[in-house]
């Protein structure tokens, strides 16, 4: 394969291979920050330690600072012995071991739209340093190994910035002439660069505190700007709440006497775990069920869990170099996943997260930006926040969890966490730890799930002895991409099954496959049924897919007997697709259909259900859904089998939808997490309804636009989305004179009209960009409008290519502001391979005009792997 080089003939990417510890240890640093009106004046000293003996040099990272004076113990380098590059500064001739940098140097802040470094939003100055964003603020050795203890000193107007954060602990705080103050911050923990942060600005504070198990008092403090302070109590119950459960379930206390979350308006990504200063995107903060629906509720809960829980996983224990992401963030995701299974339902939890990986997770691993949860080599890190290194990565803990169980599991987990304690780690040294007293598990072979890329395949066939009551079953694993060399190895994969012999009895199992083809037989087997009936993968134990001899007349069964919220919501998928594909061929299987509609109507009778899971098995997949599992893909037709299906269920299911809302809707008031199953379950129903022509419901449906429950509000707003009638119009207006100056709410707003087809063109969309409302610097409305726009308006789509060159346009202009939003958006054009003609050919017409331009690194990384 050819390499891509640069100009010089060098390979542009970073290597794992290539990995080397830095010439210097950087023991201590200490900061100096000067904010003035246009610029901050950045003094830097840092203390560093020969480690290579036979180095003269220093290399450090460091990117648009303007540099006024070098200094090394207190005397001055002459501009000779130092060379200022694009992005670093090579200082020669240095004789000394140990010594102190000093580095004078200016930074402007306000021209910095990127939001990576240090930038300001809505007036307060902020910073972003995760993965290589503390060069843009200071040099320095920018990596996650080099490990130091800040002080940092911040001076300003008191007016303009009266508050002043940063890591750690207060040392000191002083007023100075001219209005001006300082205040000097202490983090004793020694910590990477990614992890520093500063905040200046004007910010109202909320106050609470935590008792730790060890009897320490935690003051938490929450900053947001003025007027929001009254949104903040969900976050700080999310915050104890995840306290208290780290010390129960992973013994792990907080290890400082104060916790700071700042709520900024402009973020590019949820939420970062800057050590004891969690900086985060307004809309994971700000929420009340006025203005928050329940499923925001959980996920900010969640989101807050997770940067607390990186505290441990990614703070304490960091990573070694940026391969080893996943050894922070799969961690953690597996972490807050737990939580919330604990904290809410965990069958609805796990049926969620296997949704989400199977949605996105699997979408990305089988295009041109598919890669290991340990990537070989990258070029833009910030390319490599994915859900593979999240999300896959979590799941590779849950089986490593489930193979060892949980004795093992945490007790490998405290080691690891004792062992690592101050220092930068390794995937590698995780696992080891993990397997360390357990034989079963072969470590090296365990360690093959993070080096292959692709989404493994299952296969099972089923071989029944009725005779000797022997069942067989034979499961082979194999991997669809052929590139990667690790591919072809065979991975351990936990399989959950059962085995179901008549309606009462079931065998429940977990089985292991460890090698490309095995048999796993089972004996005793008494059954009623023609052949035993099996289901795999049950709470989806591994992320991987399958394919059985189970025919469409056993699935009828498996939704009868199987109990696991997962294997039933996997089962009606299958249905639907299998529904979708008929009707896609224009050979609708009208038998299927109705024996699948009886099948949906008993479960809506079944008054024990768990209403979120209902909810789950009445959702007709969406238009994302199909196209991330689909080939040779006709998008309008798509679209229009989806409405077509939503109106036949919608019609067939009506008598039992209406009986089932008027069982609810008594429970809707609940404050959640109560009542949260029926006011899911209630989107669902009112958007069937509104599809089988419903007049009835709609003036009802009206009515909520306006209620004060958001979950209520949206799902009457969302449920419109695709029903073509003057109310629609009625109840976007209701909503935006509601929230129209409350911007995260108000996103949701853009999000709908994104949404909504009112032509065939896009002007209707581009009146949302030039509508006063809209910021072009806030990363949250932009991704409201164009992620909508290409997911569920099929405008996008639009015939004659007019869609995807008015999206190129989009992604160019705002390329020039924020790279890494519009990276990860451009992977909306991954696919179009999978599409039929004419759209397929204008997709790719319209990737190589996007090319034609100057690009940001980030966005050139992801389009020269959609067309290579
Ligand atoms: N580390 C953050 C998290 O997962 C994500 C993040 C990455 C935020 C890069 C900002 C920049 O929790
Ligand atoms: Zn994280």
């Amino acid at each position: 394969m050819n390499k891509p080089k640069n100009q010089k003939g060098i390979s542009k990417y970073i290597k794992l291979e290539d990995y080397k510890v830095f010439d210097y240890e950087i023991p201590e640093i200490f900061m100096d920050f000067v904010i003035n009106k246009n610029a901050v004046n950045v003094t830097t000293k840092l203390k560093l330690v020969k480690k290579n003996k036979n180095t003269k040099n220093l290399i450090l990272d460091g990117t648009d600072i303007l540099i006024k004076k070098l200094f090394i113990d207190d005397s001055l380098i002459e501009k000779q012995y130092y060379k200022q590059q694009k992005n670093n500064l090579k200082i020669e001739n240095i004789k000394k071991d140990i010594f102190l940098l000093k580095i004078e140097g200016i930074i402007k802040p306000k021209e910095n739209t990127s939001l990576l470094g240090m930038y300001e939003s809505n007036g307060i100055i902020t910073t972003q340093c995760e993965a290589e964003g503390f060069r843009r603020i200071s040099f320095h050795a920018d990596r996650p190994d080099i490990l130091s203890k800040y002080t940092v000193r911040i001076e300003a107007d008191k007016n303009d910035y009266p508050v002043l954060l940063s890591n750690g602990n207060v040392l000191k705080e002083n007023n100075l002439t001219n209005n001006r103050h300082e205040i000097i911050w202490e983090d004793p923990y020694p910590k990477p660069s990614y992890l520093f942060a500063l905040v200046a600005g004007k910010l109202n504070c909320v106050k609470d505190n935590f008792i730790t198990k060890s009897n320490k008092k935690v003051k938490i403090n929450i900053y947001v700007e003025y007027g929001d302070e009254k949104y903040v109590q969900h976050a700080i119950s999310s915050l104890k709440k995840s306290m208290k459960w780290d010390e129960d379930k992973y013994n792990l206390e907080y290890d400082l006497s104060l916790f700071n979350i700042v709520a900024i308006r402009h973020f590019n990504m949820g939420a970062m775990e800057n050590k004891s200063l969690n900086i985060f995107n307004s809309k994971l903060i700000l929420a009340n069920s006025e203005t928050t629906t329940d499923e925001e509720l959980e996920r900010i809960e969640g989101v807050i869990a997770h940067e607390y829980f990186h505290n441990w996983t990614g703070n304490r224990v960091t990573c070694r170099d940026w391969f080893q992401l996943s050894l922070k963030e799969g961690l953690t995701v597996f972490r807050d996943q737990q939580f919330t299974a604990d904290v809410h339902n965990s069958e609805i939890k796990r049926l969620d997260d296997a949704k989400f990986l199977r949605r996105n997770q699997f979408r990305e691993d089988s295009g041109p930006t598919s890669h290991p949860v340990m990537p070989e080599k990258y070029q833009e890190i910030d390319n490599f926040y994915t859900t593979t290194i999240y999300e896959k990565g979590s799941e590779i803990i849950r089986m490593l969890n489930k193979l060892v169980k949980d004795e093992n599991f945490y007790k490998g987990f405290s080691n690891y966490i004792s062992t690592y304690d101050g220092k930068a780690a390794t995937i590698d040294q995780f696992v080891d730890k993990i397997l360390e007293h357990n034989k079963e598990i072969d470590p090296k072979k365990f360690k093959i799930w993070y080096k292959q890329n692709g989404t493994p395949k299952v296969k099972f066939k089923r071989i029944w002895d009725q005779t000797d009551e022997k069942l067989t079953i034979e499961a082979s694993q194999s991997n669809p991409i052929k590139k990667n060399l690790y591919n072809d190895l065979p991975l351990i994969i936990p399989i959950n099954l059962a085995i179901f012999c008549d309606e009462n009895k079931t065998i429940e199992k977990t089985v292991v496959l460890k090698t490309k083809k095995q048999e796993f037989v089972f004996r005793n087997i008494r059954s009623h049924l023609q052949i035993p009936l099996v289901t795999y993968f049950r709470e989806f134990s591994s992320p991987v897919e399958w394919e059985s001899d189970t025919t469409f007349e056993e699935k009828f069964l498996i939704l009868r007997y199987e109990k696991d919220f997962f294997t039933l919501s996997n089962t009606v998928k299958v249905f639907y697709k299998k529904i979708i594909l008929c009707r896609l061929d224009e050979k609708p299987d009208h038998k299927i259909e109705n024996k699948f509609i009886s099948t949906l109507i008993s479960f809506i009778k079944n008054r024990d259900i768990n209403l979120s899971l209902l909810s789950e098995l009445l959702s007709i997949p969406t238009f994302a859904e199909i196209e991330s599992e689909m080939e040779n893909l006709d998008p309008l037709k798509i679209y229009k089998t989806i409405d077509e299906l939503n109106h036949l269920f919608g019609t067939k299911l009506k008598e039992e939808l209406y009986f089932k809302l008027q069982e609810i809707e008594t429970s809707l008031d609940k404050v959640w997490p109560e009542g949260k199953n029926e006011r899911k379950l209630i989107e669902t129903i009112w958007k069937l309804l509104l599809h089988s022509d419903d007049e009835e419901i709609k003036s009802k449906i009206i009515n909520y636009v306006d209620s004060n429950s958001m979950t209520l509000a949206k799902a009457a707003l969302n449920s419109f989305s695709r029903i073509n009638c003057p109310e629609r119009k009625i109840i976007s207006n209701i909503f935006f004179n509601k929230w129209k100056n409350n911007s995260v709410v108000l996103d949701s707003w853009f999000s709908f009209n994104a949404s909504i087809e009112i032509d065939e063109k896009t002007n209707s969309i581009e009146k949302l960009f030039e509508n006063t409302y809209f910021d072009s610097k806030s990363p949250n409305t932009l991704r409201a409008i164009l992620n909508t726009f290409v997911t569920r308006n099929s405008t996008f789509h639009a015939i004659d290519g007019s869609g995807y060159k008015y999206i190129a346009k989009k992604i160019i202009d705002f390329d020039k502001l924020n790279p890494i939003v519009i990276s990860r958006f451009i992977k909306v054009f991954s696919r179009y391979n999978y599409y039929s003609e004419p759209y397929k050919s204008n997709m790719l017409e319209t990737i190589k005009q996007i090319k034609k331009n100057k690009l940001s690194t980030n966005t050139k990384e992801v389009l020269d792997a959609i067309i290579e």
